[in-house]
């Protein structure tokens, strides 16, 4: 770790070799968990980051015997105004990438509801902490960061203490979703998100960031200051926190210069 570094740090040549790792750890949790007969609970999050920690994780299922039937996951967030038949929803996402694909019951599946009546967010997001509380917390919490610094979708500037909630999303947010979505117009412009602060409650997280777009984020986020403007620097503080991140995340670090 050099000296200028706030955070632990684990350097990949490439994204397949970080997420086998990351997958790695996750079944380790899940098959330490299962010896003692106890659910592990689980974080997750959409976008391309993940992926191939999934394709892993349903590799280990299929092949090694490595069992969802006691597990619970929380995702991080979903995008307001999307039904879960919509591909572009995390809903989506998650039965596609991962769910449909291992052993997990559907009733121990959670990802943020993006369809409540406006009326109805604040009690949707206070349900969703107290379910979280009510499974034990979250064992494990995995993340990827937005170039706006945001994690879950905790945009600057975004409290430390925050809450599941409705947020707005960046334009940098937005702007890296356009593609996806056939075009900026159809982003949406909010989301549900887990807070900074339900996050931080995880006892251990890992953050993956693959890929030079993601270098200067990166560097931001391990060397600079903690503060709102950069989400993820809060990060700095947990006590069980590992950055997981290819050659080209950590391209822009002083250790690589
Ligand atoms: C996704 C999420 C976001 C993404 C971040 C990076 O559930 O909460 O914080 O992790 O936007 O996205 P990718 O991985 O697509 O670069």
């Amino acid at each position: 770790m050099s000296n200028v570094e706030k955070m632990k740090l684990e350097i990949y040549p490439d994204q397949a070799a970080g997420s086998v790792a990351v997958a790695q750890q996750i079944a380790q949790i899940i098959r330490e968990k299962n010896a003692k007969g106890e659910t592990a609970v689980l974080g997750l999050a959409t976008g391309s980051s993940p992926l191939k920690v999934y394709a892993e994780l349903i590799r280990m299922c299929r092949e090694e015997g490595l069992s969802f039937k006691n597990v619970k996951t929380f995702n991080l967030d979903e995008y307001y105004g999307l039904t879960q038949d919509n591909d572009q929803s995390y809903w989506y996402f998650m039965h596609h990438n991962l769910f449909d694909h291992i052993d997990i019951p559907a009733e121990n599946v959670n990802v943020p509801c993006g369809t409540m009546a406006m009326n109805e967010v604040e009690s949707w997001c206070e349900g969703y902490e107290k379910k979280i509380e009510a499974a034990g917390g979250l064992d494990f919490q995995l993340l990827g960061i937005g170039r706006s610094g945001h994690i879950g979708f905790n945009e600057p500037p975004s409290d430390p203490q925050s809450k599941t909630r409705m947020i707005h999303l960046h334009q940098i947010t937005r702007n890296d979703a356009a593609p996806a979505f056939g075009g900026l117009d159809n982003v949406p412009t909010s989301a549900i998100t887990m807070g900074v602060g339900t996050i931080f409650k995880a006892k251990k997280i890992i953050l993956m960031a693959w890929g030079a777009s993601k270098a200067d984020i990166i560097k931001r986020t391990v060397e600079g200051v903690m503060s709102d403007d950069v989400p993820a620097t809060y990060l700095q503080a947990h006590p069980n926190c590992t950055f997981v991140v290819d050659k080209a995340a950590a391209s822009l670090l002083e250790r690589s210069k």
